[in-house]
């Protein structure tokens, strides 16, 4: 693999994903890596990320010089530049001048270099430094400068190490991918092979290898990465897979359906659908504090799917193995942000509704857990899933029943599931779906105001849209949908949903306010 050594900042996440983007397998390791654990992982090539450390801060993270005498390839990034600058005997200024932001790179030397090979000699990069390298170590060639830093990209073709000032994984760097495809192709000569294609092949292999002749159960929430891992692991093995699909009634138009015949028919999985619609709605009934909401669903679902995997092992027990493995979608997000060990990730908790109690005595199967959301959707993809699963925007597992501020009932949920499904339209058909994060709808089923139709006066529900923008869900900013779209939205909501007067638009961002009302 290429190895991304995390110095602190968020953008390790963002470099690995490039690295893959650029068809090459990457991983993340934290800085306190001790460099034999490093080599002993064989990697490609090593790059340093950026971080929010000074090298002079006290316990700022060093790079141990031996690194660069394994010949590895290096590239240092920002903080993992200076880093590697102040390692091999060059120096680092504390100019207490911040550079941050868009800057104009002057790159005289591009022609002849290995990593900035074929760009432009002035070019855009963005910055965000506070030290600067003042002079590059023995042996290495400087190849650009910006007003700010006389050295702002370096490199050392004979050792194979190389580094930048500037974030070649941020966007506003215009030619930063090209920085990372050179590196990665010239610099340490690896070939591209990190392809969908052989994704799937290698998690098949490796799937039949774990499960060998045993029984698999998988639960199927409705969302992507349930579909995904359950059908590349239907790939590997076949009808040793059942899938379980808690219908709790609480999932948006069209859903249930998605699951239980889409699915089902792109992939050929064999399917133990519970019906617990009543179940729930019983359950819900006149509760409308959403912590209680949120309590009930977590505890119904684990319930509901406890007796369906022994239902399962009933069934499939007799014939063969018995029922040993749980399929799980955990990305690989998750298992970086829980230390990378290889204990299951730690989610936040309201985020676990949905999920598994862990005393279900089953080994876990992880087929997605090396794997960025963006390559989860490709393979899926790959694998015949249908578009509108594979692109389906996050949704909570608590469903609907978090959308309506009251109680849940069956007609308030047909009312919202009404508004909901026109508003997705309309966003899908002005080709918005993957600018926006997701967009909730939320009905505020305890509230009604006056309103005019035809002739007669009107006292209806208000429904919420709240269009999002955001990279991970932990902040976001509201979305500025066009006039026109929202236009649309409101007229066809309030024409079509007779229970609906009002469609309102939520302009908040989070913080403060979090993405779903409830
Ligand atoms: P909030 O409302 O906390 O939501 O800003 C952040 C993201 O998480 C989703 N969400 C959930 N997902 N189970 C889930 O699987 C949940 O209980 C849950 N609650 C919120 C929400 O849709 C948004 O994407």
């Amino acid at each position: 693999p290429v190895l991304v050594v995390d110095y602190g900042a968020q953008y390790a996440q963002l470099i690995a994903r490039r690295v893959r983007e650029a068809d090459t397998y990457s991983e993340i390791v934290p800085s306190s890596t001790p460099v034999a654990e490093i080599l002993a992982k064989d990697p490609a090539a090593v790059i340093l990320s950026g971080g929010p450390s000074s090298v002079y801060a006290e316990g700022a993270p060093q790079v141990d010089p031996a690194l660069f005498e394994a010949g590895v390839p290096v590239l240092g990034i920002c903080y993992g530049f200076q880093a590697m600058a102040k390692a091999l005997g060059g120096e680092v200024a504390r100019t207490g001048q911040r550079e941050y932001g868009g800057t104009a790179a002057a790159l005289p030397n591009a022609a002849e270099s290995t990593l900035l090979r074929d760009q432009p000699a002035e070019q855009p990069v963005w910055m965000s430094h506070g030290d600067s390298v003042s002079r590059a170590p023995e042996g290495f060639r400087v190849t650009a400068s910006t007003d700010g830093t006389p050295v702002a990209a370096f490199e050392d073709d004979e050792r194979r190490l190389y580094g930048v000032q500037w974030h070649p994984e941020v966007k506003h760097s215009t030619h930063g991918q090209d920085v990372l495809v050179n590196f990665l192709r010239h610099g340490a000569g690896i070939d591209p092979d990190w392809t969908t294609g052989n994704v799937i092949e290698e998690q098949v292999a490796r799937i039949k290898a774990q499960i060998g002749d045993g029984k698999v159960i998988c639960a199927l929430s409705g969302g992507v990465d349930s579909a995904v891992a359950g059908a590349l692991v239907q790939r590997a093995v076949g009808d040793q897979l059942t899938c379980v699909f808690v219908d709790h009634g609480l999932l948006r138009a069209g859903e249930a359906e998605q699951v239980e015949k889409d699915f089902v028919a792109a992939t050929g999985v064999k399917l133990h659908v519970v019906d617990a619609v009543q179940r729930f709605a019983d359950a819900l009934d006149g509760v409308s504090d959403p912590e209680q909401k949120r309590k009930i669903i977590g505890r119904e679902f684990i319930r509901v799917f406890e007796q369906a995997a022994r239902d399962v092992v009933a069934k499939e027990g007799t014939d063969g193995g018995e029922v040993r493995f749980l399929v799980q979608g955990t990305l690989y997000p998750d298992v970086v942000e829980s230390g990378g060990g290889t204990g299951a990730a730690t989610i936040k908790s309201h985020h676990n509704v949905g999920g598994l109690p862990d005393d279900l005595a089953f080994e876990l199967v992880e087929p997605l857990r090396a794997l960025f959301k963006d390559e989860v959707r490709a393979v899926g993809v790959q694998l015949g899933l249908p578009e509108a699963m594979v692109y389906r925007q996050p949704f909570p597992g608590p469903g609907l029943a978090i959308r309506i501020v009251g109680a849940v009932t069956p007609e308030r949920l047909e009312i919202l599931r009404a508004a909901d499904a026109i508003a997705r339209a309309e966003l899908t058909a002005a080709g918005l779906d993957r600018d926006i994060w997701q967009c909730p709808v939320v009905l505020l089923a305890d509230v009604r105001s006056v309103g005019v139709q035809g002739d007669g006066r009107t006292y209806g529900h208000p429904v919420v849209l709240r269009p999002v923008s955001s990279e991970d869900a932990m902040t976001a900013d509201w979305t500025r949908l066009p006039y026109d779209v929202l236009a649309r939205i409101s007229t066809r909501i309030t024409n079509e949903v007779p229970e609906v007067n009002r469609v309102v638009l939520d302009v908040t961002s989070k913080p403060p306010g979090t993405i779903e009302w409830e």
